[in-house]
């Protein structure tokens, strides 16, 4: 990873002052990793037009050129990868993740039906992470997978091979762990079915259309229910990645909270599960307009706006949970307590995000508490002046470098660490700037 911008830069961009203008954001990183790995297991020549540049995305691209698929990035905004599972083997080295959650659960689901030895590793934060939901049901299936204490953490170590389909209920909403057991699934004999009880978000269902996968959607019994044949033989395909809603969530709660702001951000994925934060934000009095470009893109048009209060818990946690930590911003600045419950998945993100966001944004003033699954802030404001840390986590860098927009003149605010925007984000802050 670049060492990328110091914190002095942060605060010289930063400045002050409304953000206007029209902006597009990265492509989505769920559905930039979803394409590769697709494009590696379909059996022919596939274009990804608009994939994410951050790390985790390169990393990934990396991961299944180790694996044996032909991965042209020499233009990365027009990557062609010719792929299919007969021509994967065994990597001669451990493949690196670096700081990718989603990297790691999906190639690890991809690893499982390929005969031969996958070992899967990252960095400190990644080996932190709980990796027992996805081992459990790949192990089902009939995976031989290892890793440290017991196989809950990695690095992991998985023997691929022969699987079986199974019929898997997740114990936590989770799109890495719904996705990697449909990985493994397609390569399994028999079917596999995922039924979620809160449905997360739908990415791997659409590349499984788009890649001709004969799979089954449905609602049943108040479930979401996925089923994808075994020994299924996936088509190439092309595809033009619209703009990651994460990442515009941060220039949306910019906009919402620097006075005399109004930003259009372009081309935003707002497909099902992931534009919960639109409607958190809408429900908080944002002024924020969705202008339609098809079934699942929209121009976000931002302006400035006075907001109020929320809850969010329950089924909607599952569609704004990366955005939680710049909600907790946006609701610094709002009138009333805003609660936040039902998302112990914030425990583990790249971040405990409930501790990094509650000590980060205390530090500047912020009213914030952490629950055991949660947050309450007070609104009142925040005082963005002196350090603040990143916990090397790249949500909670973009979203104290949001917080340090809503300063004001001579305001100054450094985020220590916020190079770990690189793994989702590299051209944040020049994103920024172009709005100034
Ligand atoms: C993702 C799913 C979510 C999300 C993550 C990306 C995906 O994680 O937080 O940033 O691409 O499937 P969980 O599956 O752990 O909820």
């Amino acid at each position: 990873m670049s060492p990328g911008p110091t914190a002095r830069d942060v605060a010289r961009i930063l400045g002050s002052g409304p953000l206007t203008g029209r902006v597009r954001v990265p492509g989505d990183k769920s559905i930039s990793h979803r394409a590769l790995i697709f494009a590696a297991l379909a059996e022919g020549r596939s274009e990804i037009v608009g994939l994410s540049r951050g790390d985790d995305v390169v990393r990934t691209a990396a991961a299944l050129a180790a694996l044996g698929a032909e991965v042209d990035a020499r233009r990365w905004d027009h990557v062609v990868v010719d792929g299919g599972v007969s021509r994967l083997r065994e990597a001669e080295r451990p493949i690196d993740v670096g700081n990718s959650g989603t990297g790691l659960r999906l190639l690890a689901g991809v690893a499982s039906r390929l005969p031969f030895l996958t070992v899967l590793l990252g960095d400190a934060s990644i080996h932190r992470r709980p990796m027992g939901r996805i081992v459990e049901p790949l192990r089902e299936m009939g995976a031989v997978i290892d890793g440290r204490d017991g196989g809950r953490l990695a690095p992991l170590v998985v023997r691929g091979g022969e699987l079986q389909g199974i019929d898997f209920t997740p114990p936590v909403p989770s799109a890495q762990v719904k996705s990697a057991v449909l990985l493994a699934g397609l390569g399994a004999s028999g079917p596999t079915t995922v039924r979620e009880r809160f449905a997360t978000r739908r990415h791997t269902e659409e590349m499984l259309e788009l890649a001709g996968a004969p799979a089954e959607v449905a609602e049943q019994g108040g479930d979401h229910v996925v089923r994808v044949r075994g020994d299924t033989e996936l088509a190439p395909f092309s595809i033009d990645v619209p703009g990651d809603p994460s990442q515009a969530a941060f220039l949306v709660v910019a906009a919402l909270v620097v006075p005399g702001s109004e930003v259009v951000v372009e081309q935003v994925y707002v497909g099902p599960g992931r534009a919960g934060f639109v409607d958190v934000l809408l429900r908080m009095g944002a002024d924020i307009e969705l202008v339609r470009r098809d079934a699942t893109t929209a121009d976000l048009v931002v302006r400035h706006s006075d907001l109020h209060a929320t809850e969010v818990r329950g089924a909607e946690v599952p569609d704004c949970i990366d955005e939680i930590p710049v909600l907790a911003v946006a609701a610094c600045f709002a009138r009333g307590t805003t609660v936040f419950a039902d998302a112990a998945e914030l425990r583990v993100k790249e971040s405990d995000r409930i501790a990094t966001t509650t000590s980060e944004l205390r530090r500047i003033g912020g009213d914030v508490e952490a629950t055991e699954d949660g947050m309450v802030v007070r609104g009142g404001g925040i005082e963005p002046r002196g350090t603040v840390h990143s916990h090397g986590d790249h949500r909670i860098a973009m979203a104290l470098a949001v917080a340090g927009l809503a300063g004001g003149p001579g305001s100054e605010l450094d985020v220590d660490g916020f190079a770990a925007v690189e793994t989702s984000w590299p051209g944040f802050l020049d994103t920024i700037a172009a709005l100034r």
